[in-house]
């Protein structure tokens, strides 16, 4: 039973290329999220407009078959949803029970600076891990402090819920500068690699159970869990013979799994190699750690950034969009990110909006649910949600080489969150140089004046 005959939920950063799949998965919800008002909010008016247009399309075009013509409440989204574009947040904000943030603060252009600075001195240029992470961290957590303070100001019931990168370290500085706002981070990763397992399992998602630990993207999956019984030797076991086909496998993918994205393939690859030396399922963001230098060398081969393929990516989509808007060439859907992305964020809307207390894989403060990691510190792990949010399942003991990488990098984060409100040049320099994939105190200092100098207009408080 719902409380609420139907609800309000407000997309920031709804003019990105992500929202239709997102919607898609609000309809593949049905009537376990009933939908009053959907509102886009975003501060580019073209992308909005093309976004908003087709998100229109797919709610009228659903509507004709999933409404109830005499308006009862089995209708989920119907044609009485009312579809709202704004580029004014505060707009967006009034009436709203949740609100999805996936604003990208600088937009990819400022995403590419984040890949390509570190990489001119040999290191690692990633959107969330390392140097790339931390110029995200900068950019990201003022203005997400900004959007915690006035939601509470405009909508102090409702939920925020948070992924905008770097969702660990956006988490952290939420829950410590604005505990009053009611917020629940996440991550499409921690699914990902549960979808994957339960193919290879040949099961279905929710019949299994998993133990996972870490931090946002830097986490494991230890156990999975049939009726209590532990099937992880069992799908190691599995994976030592699928190895031995070699690269073939990469051909059986697209097949045996529906994937057909070239980088989730190759996340797919690498997250078999890693299990099956370490016989436990590190999430791909790990490959950063566990092949530190072979990862940077394919960077550094490949000539463009992601942030550039992806700028790529998102003109096609865009494009594709407004063709299906204006032609009605429903053929030409495709959507950025995989189902599972959708169905995390907004199975975990539903299961807050329905109490379910359902087990989801959220970045919430620790709490105590890890050992060896300080109480208030963000960690990503398993956490039961509903009504009153997430509370993080008692994981306790973790290796040490989990828990050692945790440390440090939890180290890093907080540090990192500091910089970012403090606007401390210092702070921001103690911690880029204590990344594990940082090189030297000197590399670490010409990436943060590289950075602060690239991103000046997006770090107002380091200029101070
Ligand atoms: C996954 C991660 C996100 C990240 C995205 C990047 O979905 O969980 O946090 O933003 O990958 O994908 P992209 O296609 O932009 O490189
Ligand atoms: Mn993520």
């Amino acid at each position: 039973m719902t409380d609420k005959q139907a609800y309000n939920i407000t997309v920031l950063g709804g003019g990105s290329a992500y929202t239709p799949g997102l919607v898609a998965g609000l309809l593949r919800l049905g009537d376990k999220l009933p939908l009053a008002r959907l509102t886009l909010v975003d501060i580019d008016e073209h992308k909005l407009e093309v976004v908003g247009s087709l998100v229109r399309h797919m709610i009228e075009t659903s509507g004709a078959a999933g409404a109830s013509a005499s308006g009862s409440s089995a209708g989920s989204v119907t044609a009485r949803t009312q579809v709202t574009l704004t580029t004014d947040r505060l707009e967006g904000f009034r009436g709203a029970d949740f609100v999805l943030s996936q604003i990208r603060v600088g937009g990819l252009k400022h995403r590419a600076l984040d890949e390509r600075i570190p990489n001119k001195y040999g290191v690692l240029g990633q959107e969330t891990t390392g140097p790339g992470g931390f110029a995200m961290a900068l950019r990201s957590i003022p203005v997400m402090l900004d959007v915690a303070r006035d939601l509470q100001r405009v909508a102090p019931e409702a939920w925020l819920v948070n992924y905008t990168n770097p969702t660990g370290l956006v988490a952290d500085a939420l829950h410590r500068y604005e505990s009053g706002c009611k917020v629940i981070s996440i991550c499409d990763m921690p699914m990902a690699v549960q979808f994957l397992v339960s193919k290879l399992l040949g099961m279905p998602m929710n019949a299994l159970a998993v133990d996972y630990v870490g931090l946002n993207h830097l986490g494991w999956t230890r156990h999975i869990y049939h009726h209590g019984v532990d099937l992880m030797d069992q799908l190691h076991g599995m994976v030592v013979q699928l190895m031995q086909l070699g690269p073939a496998i990469k051909g059986m993918i697209p097949k045996e799994l529906g994937i057909g994205d070239e980088k989730e393939i190759e996340e797919i690859m690498v997250i078999l190699q890693m299990f099956h030396r370490l016989k436990v399922i590190p999430s791909p963001y790990l490959q950063y750690y566990y092949y530190k230098d072979e990862t940077v060398k394919k960077q550094l081969e490949a000539g463009k950034t992601r942030a550039e393929v992806v700028m790529e990516i998102e003109k096609d989509l865009l494009g594709f969009y407004s063709e299906i808007t204006r032609d009605k060439k429903p053929e030409l859907w495709k959507k950025r990110g995989g189902d599972w992305h959708a169905d995390m964020m907004m199975g975990l809307v539903a299961a807050i909006a329905n109490d379910t207390h359902e087990t989801y894989i959220v970045n919430v403060p620790n709490r105590g649910a890890v050992d060896g990691i300080k109480y208030d510190k963000v960690v990503e792990v398993p956490a039961v949600v509903g009504r009153d949010g997430a509370r993080p399942l008692v994981v306790g003991r973790v290796e040490s080489d989990m828990l050692g990488l945790m440390q440090v990098v939890a180290a890093y984060e907080e540090l990192t969150v500091e910089a970012a409100v403090e606007g401390s040049r210092e702070k921001a320099l103690r911690a880029l140089s204590i990344h594990p994939l940082v090189p030297s105190l000197d590399v670490a200092e010409r990436i943060l004046n590289d950075y602060l100098d690239a991103h000046r207009e997006y770090l107002p408080a380091f200029s101070r």
